[in-house]
């Protein structure tokens, strides 16, 4: 199936055509000026490290976040976009601390409605891909320019997962291991089947392995086992992102970054990459809903488990519902009780479960054909600073 999907890629490199929703009469409610219970139903909150928005409505339907922290200093990223050139929503997922994944949440957004707006809305693989490559121009630019007072800039970097829906499409560009998933209804049965839409970046993906060994033939070092886990050169575990500029450009692996992260030899090309693997999926009517998460989800659920879940319950608070059976799973591997689990402060956390963020996207097939554009525009991003 995913095959098939894939073989779609060579569609989204064309252009899909004129109508950038001028319509516009069809206009979406933000939350809380809804339907009845918005209020409820609309519900922002906090417990402890957890944030949510139960539900929320969006261009092409219904949407539910949750975020919850782990680290000492939050990691995740996240945001949702609708406006006229349709929906786009990210997941940056950020590693060796959180600057890259806030560069990213600041900036990767904008560049990619400047390109769409050049490009009068219309929306392709290329208009992502741009996107991406000028979010990392970006923040090379920065790390550069900190070289001298905060060297360590070169060592942060983020897995980026972006899903755009436009002209009855949907765009999924990624690096690193954060996953989408779609919920489809097959069968007579009232089933929902599990789709992954993402490639993930990951060293412990045979195929990731395969891939670096075919791009640096000469290196046997390139991806190393160690306790069990494989990591690029035996330092990470992700082979695409943006930042981690150490593993990307020769001139910042040397001193004064820190010798865990010093490479033995020479880098005569880059090791790591930001180049997105990109996913041009045509929205079928069937396709129910959209579950984007960091990898902290998936860590503890199965994508059938994770469809399961939003499938059989209510829209409203989906994303916080699975980050819970996320943290049931958590606690049951350490033989431990959810309820003394959610006592544990951040920091300590991270040894029990990390950062996880949940987008939850419905998708409402009415709304999607009609085009329908969001006015006033949506544009949120996880509220979780402590
Ligand atoms: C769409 O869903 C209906 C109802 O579940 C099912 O009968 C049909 O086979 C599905 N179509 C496709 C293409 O999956």
């Amino acid at each position: 199936m995913l095959q098939a999907l894939m073989n779609l890629l060579s569609l989204c490199l064309r252009p899909l055509g004129q109508n950038s929703g001028g319509g516009g009469s069809d206009r979406v409610d933000p939350v809380g000026n809804g339907g009845a219970g918005a209020g409820t139903l609309g519900r922002e909150g906090r417990e402890g490290l957890l944030w949510f928005r139960d539900l929320g409505k969006y261009g092409s339907g219904e949407f539910s976040m949750a975020v919850i922290q782990a680290n000492q200093v939050l990691e995740d990223q996240s945001q949702i976009e609708s406006g006229p050139y349709g929906t786009f929503v990210g997941v940056y997922d950020g590693h060796g601390g959180p600057e890259a994944a806030r560069y990213v949440c600041d900036h990767l957004f904008r560049h990619f409605q400047a390109i769409s707006d050049e490009t009068q809305g219309i929306v392709t693989a290329e208009t992502v891909e741009r996107a991406f490559h000028l979010t990392e121009e970006g923040f090379t630019a920065h790390v550069s320019e900190l070289w001298n007072t905060r060297p360590n800039m070169a060592t942060v970097g983020s897995c980026c997962l972006v899903g755009v829906i436009s002209q009855q499409t949907l765009f999924v560009a990624n690096l690193g291991d954060s996953r989408v998933v779609l919920g489809k209804k097959v069968g007579n049965t009232g089933g929902t089947a599990a789709i992954q839409l993402s490639k993930e970046h990951n060293a412990n993906v045979e195929e990731i392995r395969h891939e670096l060994k075919e791009l640096h033939p000469n290196d046997p070092q390139i991806v190393i086992l160690k306790h069990g886990v494989w990591r690029v050169k035996g330092i990470i575990q992700v082979s695409r992102s943006i930042g981690d500029v150490y593993m990307k450009h020769a001139q910042y692996n040397r001193e004064p970054i820190n010798g865990k992260f010093r490479l033995p030899e020479p880098m005569h090309m880059p090791i790591m990459s930001a180049n997105p693997s990109i996913l041009c999926h045509p929205l079928h009517p069937n396709d129910s809903f959209l579950i984007f998460a960091s990898d902290g989800l998936w860590e503890h659920l199965s994508n059938e488990k994770a469809v399961d879940i939003v499938q059989s319950h209510p829209h409203a608070g989906s994303a916080k519902r699975l980050v819970k059976a996320a943290l049931q799973e958590a606690a049951k591997k350490r033989e431990m009780r959810y309820s003394d689990l959610r006592k544990i402060d951040k920091k300590v956390r991270r040894h029990f479960h990390d950062d996880i963020t949940v987008i939850v996207l419905f998708l409402n097939h009415d709304l999607i054909s009609r085009g329908t554009v969001q006015d006033p525009p949506l544009s949120l991003r996880s509220a979780l600073e402590h």
